[in-house]
């Protein structure tokens, strides 16, 4: 925002009876807050919006549709006393107990804690919490966040991204739970829950078909209704009847011709009219493009700056172009989620100090879950702690763990670990002080454990050589606003690895990426872990599985192809585009703003695994894919058709205590037109040697429906469904039918 800006936004405080900017500070007071009838807790957050609403001048309803947003980010910009150093701001109402709206980035931990010498938690990868096929875990998760932006005096997180991965490049996966829709909703509508628990709004994004960042901000995405709403849409739509996040961030790029932040389709039909979303949406950070067009279809929030939602809009409104009606309704769909969420009656002021130490448990426990096991051949893992030897390799795994970037990007303590005291900058790679090193040699204290730092691969190959085993890390950095233009690790880290396990043939990979990679050499080596961005205790959780202190249970919850040719679209959407600045993401370029490119998804519904198996593609790890140190076994399959409900039995058939993720997957009756199966139910189930467990799921009728484009709604079909039950999208012992009438 530029000063001007600013000084506009203080201009129309002061011009509303805002008794100025200092008292901004006490905005989150709620002066006498009882004493007014929307005080009355007992009334519901829409009547007590609407006692508010009727109290609002033009000029405050105005205030309250828009913000102003980047303020530390950018140097030099001033910003409101009470401005808590988020993302973004929306100042409120002091005289009507109405506190600001102060929102934080909080994808995997909250943002921007340093510029504040605040302390925030670094979670594992989104997409490690959706490998835990745990609800539970993705509650913890986004309690974390909540708690911890609770303490710091925000009040809304601007997490909750749930954008599918259709593209395993997609730089921002990392904060993605996934390709399925229904492991996807079911993960981020948990993980809102457990952020607004703390009275803390929750959000979701970036809505919609924000599914790779390659000209993000032009790309207009093709894809028809029916496979929109079988694919994006529902993990949306699951995420929202979960969760009930205040708001829906829409995005950057375009559906259909319109940008999504102007989309009547998306946001007033689909949102607003089917899901019924009684919030408010927000624009992703200047991705409004029109004042007029943008409040009739459905935006309520302009993010951040008041080009279109500031003086433009109250025109348009007392010219009657935008009807004061709509206006209103923006207005009472922002009151009434704040007081949805406690926000008003217990304002967020920063009181506490987190606690690391919950935080950083929390993240282990997360972080333990959600690490795959992708290889073990001739159980080469789990270590032995007598082992004598261990050659540790690469990824700077002496000194600490890789993380995401981006506007995801989690402050490390003491400064990125591999340039300690440098602070985070967009771009730049950060490890977090989690060092695996020093937890490999925990477990194994009598062995020679030593580091070489891989940048020489036959250096990394000789000084492997005579160890007991070679334990190589391989990182790849992910960051908002580019995608990785292959699905190779960076940095000739497949030729590391290629040579260490030729040298040593007891080698096991251990990847921190953020997305699926390719992997050349994966039979030359025995044992492979994906540990996505494991978070800041990332280092022990990673030694804790090596060692089989933890039993890994994770499962991929994104297919791991074996090349780009095998995906619906060998090459990402606009990357061959010429780039008209080198040094910035493209889509910073102001001039790239007026070039848009298609995309077309002509797969519809069909990507990841539903693309692997329908086109007979083999996988290099299949979706639901991951190994534990025990086997399961599974047996007596039933199918209900009129109770949706699937029963079978799970046995631990190895020698220790470990936790099975058992998978179901439906394939429709042949009138649906689907050659692949669905993903509709999942258990994780912890057994003892020997121990068996009945597991009975019920299924969603949403998840097992067809889009019925002339009805504009769901429906389900009678007819052969085919039920499936196994370890995997690809490992499914048990079948049987159902027929529904
Ligand atoms: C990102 C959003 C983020 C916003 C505010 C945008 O560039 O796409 O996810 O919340 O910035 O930082």
């Amino acid at each position: 925002m530029t000063v001007r800006n600013l000084l506009s936004v203080l201009c129309l405080a002061a011009a509303t009876a805002i008794p100025g900017l200092a008292q901004t500070s006490k905005a989150n007071a709620a002066p006498d807050l009882k004493s007014m009838p929307w005080g009355n807790a007992s009334l519901s957050p829409d009547q007590r919006a609407d006692l508010v609403l009727k109290q609002l001048t033009l000029d405050e309803k105005i205030q309250l549709v828009h913000g102003i947003g980047w303020g530390p980010l950018r140097e030099g910009d001033p910003v409101p006393a009470d401005n808590n150093g988020g993302a973004g701001q929306v100042l409120g109402i002091p005289r009507l107990g109405i506190p600001s709206i102060q929102q934080a980035d909080s994808a995997v931990g909250s943002r921007m804690a340093a510029t504040q010498s605040r302390y925030a938690t670094l979670l594992p990868s989104v997409l490690g919490a959706a490998a835990s096929w745990d609800p539970d875990a993705a509650h913890l998760y986004g309690d974390v966040i909540g708690r911890e932006l609770r303490a710091q005096g925000f009040n809304q997180s601007i997490g909750g991204g749930v954008d599918l991965a259709r593209d395993p490049r997609n730089g921002r996966l990392f904060e993605y739970p996934g390709e399925d829709p229904v492991l996807a909703g079911t993960t981020v509508g948990h993980l809102i829950m457990g952020v607004q628990q703390n009275k803390i709004m929750g959000d979701i994004k970036h809505y919609a078909f924000n599914d790779q960042e390659t000209g993000r901000t032009v790309v207009d995405v093709h894809l028809s209704h029916k496979a929109a709403h079988e694919s994006d849409l529902l993990a949306f739509e699951i995420g929202i009847n979960l969760g009930h996040p205040a708001s829906v961030m829409c995005s950057y790029n375009k559906y259909e011709g319109d940008w999504t932040c102007e989309n009547d389709w998306l946001l007033n039909h689909v949102l607003k009219d089917q899901w019924k979303f009684p919030g408010f949406v927000v624009s992703d950070w200047e991705a409004t493009h029109s004042t007029v067009k943008a409040a009739k279809a459905g935006l309520d929030m302009q993010m951040p700056g008041e080009e279109y939602f500031g003086a433009p809009l109250k025109q348009a409104v007392q010219s009657g172009q935008v009807p004061q009606a709509r206006l209103d309704d923006m207005v009472h769909r922002i009151l009434r989620s704040l007081f949805a969420s406690g926000n008003v009656d217990h304002p967020s002021t920063p009181r506490f100090v987190v606690d690391p130490f919950k935080g950083r448990d929390d993240a282990q426990h997360i972080a333990e879950e959600s690490i795959v096991l992708l290889k073990n051949a001739n159980n080469i893992l789990p270590l032995s702690p007598s082992v004598r030897s261990i050659a540790v390799i690469g990824a700077h795994a002496d000194v600490g763990i890789m993380s995401g970037g981006g506007s995801a990007q989690v402050d490390a303590p003491g400064g990125d670990a591999v340039h300690p005291g440098q602070p985070t900058a967009w771009g730049r790679e950060v490890y977090f002080p989690s060092a695996p090193l020093k937890y490999i040699r925990e477990h194994a204290p009598s062995a020679k454990v030593d580091f070489n730092d891989g940048t020489d691969p036959a250096a990394a190959a000789a000084f492997a050589k005579s160890a007991d085993v070679a334990v190589v890390f391989a990182d790849q950095y992910m960051s908002e606003g580019a995608d990785s233009p292959t699905l190779s690790l960076p940095h000739h880290q497949d030729a590391l690895i290629e040579a260490v396990s030729k040298a040593n043939p007891r080698t096991v990979v251990v990847l921190i990426t953020g997305n699926p990679v390719s992997m050349p050499w994966v039979d030359h080596v025995p044992g492979i872990m994906e540990a996505w961005y494991p978070g800041i205790a990332g280092g022990q959780s990673i030694a804790d599985l090596l060692f089989g202190a933890v039993n890994p249970s994770g499962k991929l919850p994104i297919t791991f192809p074996k090349s780009e040719a095998d995906l619906p679209h060998a090459e990402i959407f606009g990357l061959a585009r010429p780039k008209s600045d080198a040094g910035l993401p493209e889509h910073w370029v102001e001039q790239d703003k007026k070039v848009s490119f298609p995309a077309d998804y002509n797969e519809g519904a069909r990507f990841g695994y539903k693309w692997f198996d329908s086109e007979h593609k083999e996988p290099l790890f299949p979706f639901g894919h991951g190994l534990s140190y025990t086997t399961f076994a599974y047996s007596n399959l039933n199918a209900d058709a009129s109770s949706r409900t699937v029963t079978f039995t799970v046995c631990n058939t190895g020698g220790r205590a470990g936790t099975e993720i058992a998978e179901v997957y439906i394939q429709l009756p042949s009138a649906a037109n689907e050659n692949f199966r669905r993903l509709v139910a999942w258990k994780r189930v912890p057994l003892n040697p020997s121990e068996s467990r009945e597991v009975s799921l019920e299924v969603n009728s949403l998840f097992v429906s067809v889009w019925d484009d002339a009805a504009d709604n769901w429906k389900l079909l009678p007819g052969d469904y085919t039920v499936s039950v196994g370890s995997s999208s690809r490992n499914l012992p048990l079948t049987t039918k159902a027929t529904a009438q």
